[in-house]
């Protein structure tokens, strides 16, 4: 069988800076999933890119006085950055306002319509008469008139959280020069989402629920049944692409939600043309799978657009989706507004990437409920589990070598019963591992190696080797044998998770050589007698109190973003 995947990360905004909410519902799992794979031995294309269009982003460019594009690439830059210091292993970073990404949604498009999926009706929109402009989405605000709350873009209320219906807003006015609009007709082109309804029915209706969120998928029948609106993928006056089409107007846009999940497809084909490789496998071809990692708030354009639009465009369905919840800080719903947030490179600058990746780890569980980052939760679980139950436990390990054995693995003639059970142990552990990496579970992953190190803690306070080393030489060599193939493990497996960490544990343990960066090593006892160990170092320094007060001051303060100069 040919192992090969397309790993897809949601395409962030390109008009504002990343939060630790984005990084732990999306890119951290993502990057945890596409390393283990790796490991595993597939043939992984990971991409993502910054999702350039739409009126949020020319909004918040016309405040930074920049063109939406230059916005867009600023952002891009800025993003990109934020994940090299993340360590997320992406092959490709790209943005959907490419030629690829053109060329592709214009396809898309021409093959829908062949198909018979578009279709133009005439519709109602706002109009500025005095910028002599069509005003799309947030280029309206009013008030709200479900609670009233004044200043809320047309098309979806802050205060209450209500998604307002077109032509729904109170008291519209034009964003950009505040007179009030009035009402143009204009031909729009809408995609028939309706003629899908049974096919993404019985293909989430028959999903195997290990690469489908049940409860996800639960929900999205519920709305399949409830039935589908046509979708209007047009836009006037809009910062976008063109509408390929003869009957289009000049000023005419297509939706930046058509062309951002084709922005994955476009990534791959910028990576492949210049990796040397056939993108179209990797869609396209039965032995190859495409994976989505996205935040519960997408899910209608993952689960209902996005298919839609594949069927229309003759690929094949993705073939598994992981979707994480929302984040609260210090148990309050995050706030741009508020600067109730972390920027994530403010954390990136003050502690290295895996403390970061460790504890998202355990807040990611692929599942749609929420969970809380925490300031001090954060600092105990890099203090007590990753220094204490981790890191110590490599040091101390690395250190009997030397202080016993002279730096060389020892041979071990003799095993009793608990240097068997140790050892019977480590030879399963990587095949009770598996099972919740592919589930994209990492709560339980992360917990699972937690207990194998309290296991490994034991087993060595037991053989107290430091000891024995002294009485009964031979008995402390097994212990010290058995330990230093136990941490090789488990550094491998957890290096989709701590890349940094494991890979310098590894390089002490392989001093001159290949650190045999794949599953299949685990569980074979590599580390052989006779091996030269380097001196180690500690590897896990510990966050100080007053870091975290810093931190908690700071948040009070508010984070809030200032305009990119
Ligand atoms: O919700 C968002 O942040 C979007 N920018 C995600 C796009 S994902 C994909 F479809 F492009
Ligand atoms: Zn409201």
């Amino acid at each position: 069988m040919d192992k090969k995947l397309v790993v897809t990360a949601a395409l962030p905004y390109a008009n504002g800076d990343l939060h630790v909410g984005h990084a732990i519902s999306t890119y951290i799992p993502a990057d945890i999933y596409v390393r283990f794979k790796r490991l595993k031995g597939y043939d992984v294309v990971f991409v993502c890119g910054s999702d350039d269009h739409g009126t949020p982003i020319e909004v918040s460019a016309l405040k930074a006085g920049r063109s939406p594009l230059e916005h867009a690439r600023y952002y891009h830059d800025r993003h990109a950055e934020d994940f090299r210091l993340l360590n997320i292993s992406f092959d490709n970073y790209h943005y959907t306002h490419s030629e690829e990404n053109r060329e592709l949604t214009e396809s898309f498009l021409i093959k829908a319509r062949e198909g018979g999926f578009i279709y133009t009706r005439e519709v109602e929109q706002y109009y500025c008469e005095r910028d002599r402009k069509f005003l799309p989405d947030r280029f309206v605000v009013g008030t709200c008139p479900y609670c009233g709350a004044e200043n809320q873009f047309s098309d979806l209320c802050e205060k209450c959280g209500r998604v307002i219906e077109p032509g729904k807003i109170l008291n519209p006015k034009c964003a950009v020069c505040g007179s009030t609009p009035i009402k143009r007709r204009s031909l729009h082109f809408f995609f028939k989402l309706s003629a899908f309804r049974e096919k993404l029915y019985s293909w989430l209706s028959s999903a195997s629920s290990r690469d489908f969120p049940k409860e996800v998928v639960n929900y999205v029948l519920n709305w399949l049944q409830a039935g589908l609106e046509d979708w209007d993928i047009t836009r006037e006056d809009y910062w976008g692409f063109k509408l390929p089409f003869k009957e289009a107007s000049d000023n005419q846009y297509v939706y930046v939600w058509w062309d951002a999940p084709i922005g994955y497809i476009a990534s791959t084909v910028n990576y492949c043309r210049r990796a040397g490789r056939d993108w179209e496998t990797y869609w396209k071809d039965p032995s190859s799978k495409v994976v989505h990692f996205i935040g519960k708030d997408i899910v209608y354009h993952h689960f209902i657009f996005w298919p839609a639009m594949l069927l229309a465009a003759g690929f094949p369905l993705p073939g598994k989706y992981v979707v994480n919840g929302y984040l609260t800080l210090e148990g309050e719903k995050m706030s741009k507004s508020r600067g109730w947030l972390i920027p994530l490179r403010y954390l990136l600058e003050r502690y290295p990437s895996d403390y970061l990746r460790y504890y998202a780890c355990f807040k990611a569980a692929n599942s749609t409920r929420d969970s809380d980052f925490s300031l001090r939760e954060f600092q105990r679980k890099v203090n007590n589990e990753l220094a204490d139950n981790i890191g110590n436990y490599a040091h101390r390990v690395l250190v009997l070598i030397h202080r016993f054995f002279d730096g060389i693995v020892p041979n071990p003639s003799c095993f009793d019963q608990d240097d068997e059970r140790f050892k019977a142990f480590i030879e399963k552990a990587p095949s009770e591992l598996e099972p919740i990496y592919e589930e994209a579970d990492f709560t339980k992953v992360g917990d699972r190696i937690l207990q194998a190190f309290s296991e490994a803690n034991s087993y060595l306070n037991l053989k107290e080797p430091w000891r024995k080393a002294k009485q009964n030489v031979e008995e402390a060599a097994t212990a010290i044998y058995l330990s230093v193939n136990f941490l090789r493990d488990a550094m491998v497996a957890m290096y989709p998770i701590t890349p940094t960490l494991s890979s310098r544990v590894l390089s002490f343990i392989h001093v001159d050589g290949d650190l045999q960066l794949s599953w299949d090593s685990l569980g074979r006892f590599l580390v052989k007698p006779g091996q030269r160990i380097a001196r180690p170092q500690p590897v896990v320094k510990k966050i100080i109190d007053a870091e975290i007060e810093e931190d908690l001051e700071r948040l009070r303060r508010g984070f809030l973003e200032e305009e990119p100069g």
